[in-house]
């Protein structure tokens, strides 16, 4: 029997396949747009936080001001962790990547939630609002302990983004760093069925409970391809070490068939606009008084300009959100290794949204693959072959 008969038309990667309707995110991979919840990216970017951002993802809509209150409220008083998982971050921050602490953290939470196995749509919101809060401070403990530092409580006088730096570096921050921090937090929160969300639904619609779902999630997200795009491009861009290598340095990547961390993207086949916002903070880093700062930015802005001019217009390759995260976070004195855990905190919102809207009509996830081995083989005894 001819084994390619009646071989159906394979989508690598799931390319170009709708499997759900969604109200959470729309990405316009041609015109470069992005809206939550109907809300353009640059919009909230702008003018909201993004604690309330969480709430709108959560929710479908923007809160009142009463609303905003209760769930700001809500969101501070489940910063703190259980002693149990601060101490295991304790005992694998300094040994394991940041991600794989932060994954057994995230898992780890639900031996201390007594609402962990309650499926309720009302317990899972409640649960959800306690992952976005405990995963930022998770993400600020493992890059406190990596850094040798004691253990900072969470204050809950201070907003998200600002409790976020007060974890990781044991002082009150300056109130700039933290908006910037918020901004990041924003457009990192939500991108429609990436892999990592997709990961998390695919879990999830298997009548996972929640706290499985997202580990699921936070297991997807580590890889270079994916979230773990941020520290590689900064770690590159510190390879190259100055602007006048990046020519060099990007055409050898390019033509020993490397791939440049922080450009292409499946949807995307203009400018990533997360991209554009974030590109914002790193051109006024060109005139930071920090020599560092100043490298990065010029490598960033010089490598990005190489990589339009090689791949951009013929390729359809362009810059996206993780290639210009890391100038910014090391400007805000975030070390490279917790670049991701800060993207999972942010993206912990959009996971949990989508994850909330999939259970309303789950449909357990299983796709097929086509068989291209063999068949009806003759097995041969072990002592025989
Ligand atoms: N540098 C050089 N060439 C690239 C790059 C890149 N960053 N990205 C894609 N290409 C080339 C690739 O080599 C291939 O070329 P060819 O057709 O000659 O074989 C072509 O473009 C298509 O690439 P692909 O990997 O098959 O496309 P995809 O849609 O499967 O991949 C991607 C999308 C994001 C995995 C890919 O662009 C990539 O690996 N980028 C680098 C990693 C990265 O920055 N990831 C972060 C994505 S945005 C944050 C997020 O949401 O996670």
């Amino acid at each position: 029997m001819d084994i390619n008969e009646g071989k159906p038309e394979i989508h690598a990667g799931l390319e170009g396949i709708y499997f759900t309707e969604s109200s959470v995110c729309k990405v316009d991979g041609q015109q470069g747009r992005l809206y939550y919840r109907g809300y353009p990216i640059e919009t909230l970017a702008n003018s909201s936080n993004f604690t309330e951002v969480a709430y709108l993802l959560l929710y479908g809509k923007l809160p009142t001001g009463q609303e905003l209150d209760a769930f700001d409220a809500q969101m501070r008083e489940e910063r703190s962790l259980p002693g149990e998982v601060i101490a295991e971050i304790g005992r694998t921050a300094a040994r394991a990547h940041p991600m794989d602490t932060m994954r057994t953290a995230i898992s780890m939470l639900s031996a201390y939630d007594a609402e962990a196995y309650n499926d309720s749509p009302d317990a899972n919101m409640r649960k959800s609002i306690r992952l976005i809060s405990k995963s930022a401070s998770i993400a600020a403990t493992i890059g406190r302990y990596r850094s040798g530092k004691l253990y900072v409580a969470p204050d809950a006088s201070l907003s998200h983004a600002e409790n976020f730096l007060y974890m990781l570096s044991g002082e009150k921050p300056d109130k700039v760093d933290a908006r910037i921090l918020d901004v990041m937090f924003t457009v990192h929160a939500e991108h429609s069925s990436n892999a990592s969300t997709f990961g998390v639904l695919v879990a999830g619609s298997t009548l996972a409970d929640l706290y499985s779902s997202v580990t699921a999630g936070m297991a997807v997200l580590k890889g270079p391809l994916h979230g773990g795009a941020d520290e590689a491009a900064l770690r590159m861009m510190r390879e190259i070490g100055s602007a006048d290598n990046t020519e060099r340095y990007i055409d050898d990547a390019l033509a020993g068939k490397k791939k440049i961390m922080g450009f292409g993207h499946r949807v995307y086949k203009t400018y990533d606009p997360r991209a554009r916002i974030v590109r914002s903070y790193l051109e006024s880093l060109l005139s930071s008084p920090y020599e560092e700062q100043r490298n990065l930015a010029q490598i960033a802005l010089s490598a990005e300009k190489l990589m339009i001019d090689r791949l951009g217009k013929a390729k359809g390759i362009w810059p996206n959100i993780d290639f210009f995260a890391g100038p910014v976070y090391v400007s805000l004195g975030i070390p490279a290794e917790v670049f991701t855990p800060i993207f999972a905190a942010a993206r912990m919102a959009g996971w949990c949204a989508h994850m909330l809207e999939y259970w309303k009509s789950n449909k357990l996830l299983r796709p097929l693959e086509y068989y291209s081995g063999q068949l009806d083989l003759d097995y041969v005894p072990v002592e025989k072959r």
